[in-house]
This record gives structure tokens, C-alpha cells and sequence, in this order.
């Protein structure tokens, strides 16, 4: 019998001037963007610890250290390609990824297929397979009033 496993991924990042907002490896338009070692791409790093959660394999900060310069500016699709490879080594397969981003604005329903398309294509899924949501924090809390945005993930792994 097939056994399986959920894994639940967050994460948080400071919005701040001068720098680009990429979220689920796609560069959204604004004048303000996501502060962060790494690309500081929310959305994959939250994929990424749900990965590594589900084969209890510890914590994206464990795997990449924010202090270690290798790190700096990187794009996130590497964390999450590493994470999935470590999974696979565990001899576990990746069912699904559902996931909701916590952002004011801008607005990114427009981006969803994109994002789902690029986070698919990094995990080797069916595009069927990778959900991406989007909530406002309703002018709420740090998400609500702009200085953060959120992200969260959950995964199911099988072994066959
Ligand atoms: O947070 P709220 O329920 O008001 O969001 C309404 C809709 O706006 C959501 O269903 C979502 O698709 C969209 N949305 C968005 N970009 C955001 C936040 C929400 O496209 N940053
Ligand atoms: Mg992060």
C-alpha cells in the first residue's frame, strides 16, 4: 500500500522600495517589491518548506543559510528544485500543491496561470496539479496595511 504524506509550508517577507516583487518565479509590476537574502520569492520559499516538511527533512534556512553569501540574490527555483530532488531521494513522488499567497496589492489574479505554469514546470507536475490562490489581509495587520506579504503551501507526497 502506497504511503502518503501532507507537508505545510509559510513564509513572510518585508515589502520595501528598490526592490522587484517576484512571486511563484514571476516578476510582478509595482513600484515596491519583497526584501529578502535570496530573490525573496515568498511563494516558492513556502512551496519549498512544505516539500521538505512533508519528508520531514527540516527547514529551508537549515538546507540555505541567509548568512551564507552563495545565497545572496539567487533565484528561489533552486531551493525548490533542491528540495524536490532531496524528496525524490527519499523515494517519495509529488501528488499536488496548493497554495495561497496574503498580499494588499497589487492585484495578481492576472499572474495565476503564469505562476502556476512556472511552479508546474520547476516540480515536473501537470499544471492541473499546482493550485496558487491570492487573499488581501482586508487593510488588516502588517500583510493589510503593506509591509508584508505571505505565503503558504501545502504538499502530498506518495511512495509508491
Ligand atoms: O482578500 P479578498 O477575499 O478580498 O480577495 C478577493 C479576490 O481578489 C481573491 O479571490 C483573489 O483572487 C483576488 N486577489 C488578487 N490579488 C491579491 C489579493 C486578492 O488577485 N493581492
Ligand atoms: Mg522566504
Amino acid at each position: 500500500m502506497s504511503e502518503y504524506r501532507t507537508g505545510l509550508g509559510w513564509d513572510v517577507h518585508r515589502i520595501g522600495p528598490n526592490r522587484a516583487m517576484i512571486i511563484g518565479g514571476i516578476t510582478i509590476p509595482a513600484d515596491f517589491g519583497l526584501e529578502g537574502h535570496s530573490d525573496a520569492d515568498v511563494l516558492l520559499h513556502a512551496i519549498t518548506d512544505a516539500l521538505l516538511g512533508a519528508a520531514a527533512l527540516g527547514d529551508i534556512g537549515m538546507h540555505f543559510p541567509d548568512s551564507d553569501p552563495q545565497w545572496k540574490g539567487v533565484d528561489s527555483a533552486r531551493f525548490l528544485e533542491h528540495a524536490l530532488g532531496l524528496v525524490r531521494e527519499k523515494g517519495f513522488e509529488l501528488i499536488n500543491v496548493d497554495t495561497t499567497v496574503i498580499l494588499e496589492r497589487p492585484k495578481l489574479k492576472d499572474y495565476r496561470l503564469p505562476m502556476r505554469e512556472r511552479v508546474a514546470a520547476i516540480l515536473g507536475l501537470e499544471l492541473d496539479r499546482v493550485s496558487v490562490k491570492f487573499k488581501t489581509a482586508e487593510k488588516v495587520g502588517p500583510v493589510g496595511e503593506g509591509r508584508s506579504a505571505e505565503a503558504q503551501a501545502v504538499v502530498t507526497l506518495r511512495k509508491p
